[in-house]
């Protein structure tokens, strides 16, 4: 899809107006900002195929990854105004048009892939998390998932709360991301996925928290010397259209879209933690780590303790239904 690049320009990229061999389909333009060989990117490209394999290639779904067409702070507009008909933001990008959607930031809040699937499937969660998109001419069609974060840094190994005092981590955009740093005493930097690299490798932050996929495929773990396995935070994605476009859809296009798309989900779900965990197998080959380190039961419980009031400072602005229904999950 790098072929379709030079399209990027066009800012208006919907309905049937694509080019060239697009001419008589329906363009549906998805834009996510990692790399491809990555839970999202694979779900994408097989989005991109089944979509088109179920309408008989009357749509065309064009993928632009790795922040090619829109990086992080841009991506939820550019949605919105159907420049792009389709996107996969992680969740706690969402949140700055709904802080609710943070809920899924609190640090330790799910015990496994299942509870959130779970969440994301019940209506006090998942459905009161999609409605409200629509205020915002989004349409939440799908949750994707990722993993669990792992955290990485610079210049010791993260075993003790007091480990991070100090020392600056990048954070996606969430206020619920910057206060669980902040709750360990490291400071945080929000920024967008496109230039965490660089800001390792020039020092400008000194560690990251992220998923073993998005680590691996971004090198992260060559301008990085430790990380650390504590799972303690979940990445997934809202899978979002434009709702006029979505709506606009002539019937049976829309029934297949969402076919290949529920297919992918599917997918998604049954490899996003297989993909993860051959990426740390893929980290350790690599040798570039001075050390890999898995916090033991004992040391976990200290960074939930640590991390603990992150839940009280969120409770108005995420609500307290909500949080109580995702501690439920864990009973
Ligand atoms: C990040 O910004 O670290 C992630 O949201 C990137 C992604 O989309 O997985």
């Amino acid at each position: 899809c790098g072929a379709r690049s030079e399209e990027s320009t066009s800012d208006n990229g919907s309905g049937s107006e694509g080019k060239g061999e697009s001419e008589d389909k329906i363009v549906i333009k998805f834009s996510h900002v990692v790399a491809e060989n990555t839970p999202k990117g694979k779900a994408a490209a097989m989005f991109e195929e089944l979509a088109e394999k179920y309408t008989d290639d009357k749509v065309d779904v064009q993928v632009f990854p790795n922040s090619q067409l829109y990086n992080d702070d841009e991506v939820l507009a550019a949605v919105q105004q159907n420049n792009v008909q389709m996107a996969a933001p992680a969740t706690s990008k969402v949140s700055k048009l709904f802080p609710e959607w943070q809920i899924f930031d609190l640090p330790f809040a799910f015990l496994n892939t299942e509870a959130v699937q779970e969440a994301m499937e019940s209506e006090e969660i998942g459905g009161k998390l999609f409605s409200m998109l629509k205020s915002e001419q989004l349409l939440g069609l799908s949750m994707w998932d990722n993993g669990f974060k792992q955290m990485t840094l610079d210049e010791k190994p993260l075993i003790k709360p007091s480990d991070f005092e100090g020392q600056k981590f990048r954070v996606m955009s969430s206020k619920v991301l910057e206060s669980q740093f902040e709750a360990v005493g490291a400071n945080p930097t929000p920024m967008p996925f496109s230039e965490v690299y660089s800001a390792l490798e020039q020092g400008v932050i000194d560690g990251q928290e992220n998923t073993l996929s998005n680590i691996y495929s971004k090198k992260f773990h060559e301008v990085q010397n430790y990380m650390t396995i504590s799972n303690h935070g979940y990445l997934g994605y809202a899978v979002i259209t434009n709702e006029e476009f979505w709506n606009g859809l002539p019937d049976d296009i829309r029934k297949n879209v969402k076919k290949a798309l529920d297919e992918t989900t599917q997918w998604v779900r049954e490899n996003g933690q297989r993909l993860n965990e051959e990426n740390l197998e893929k980290i350790k080959e690599d040798g570039t780590l001075e050390e890999i380190y898995e916090l033991s039961d004992e040391e976990k419980q200290a960074w939930i303790d640590a991390m603990n009031p992150v839940y009280k400072e969120f409770e108005d602005e995420i609500g307290k239904d909500l949080i109580d229904a995702v501690k439920a999950l864990r009973d």
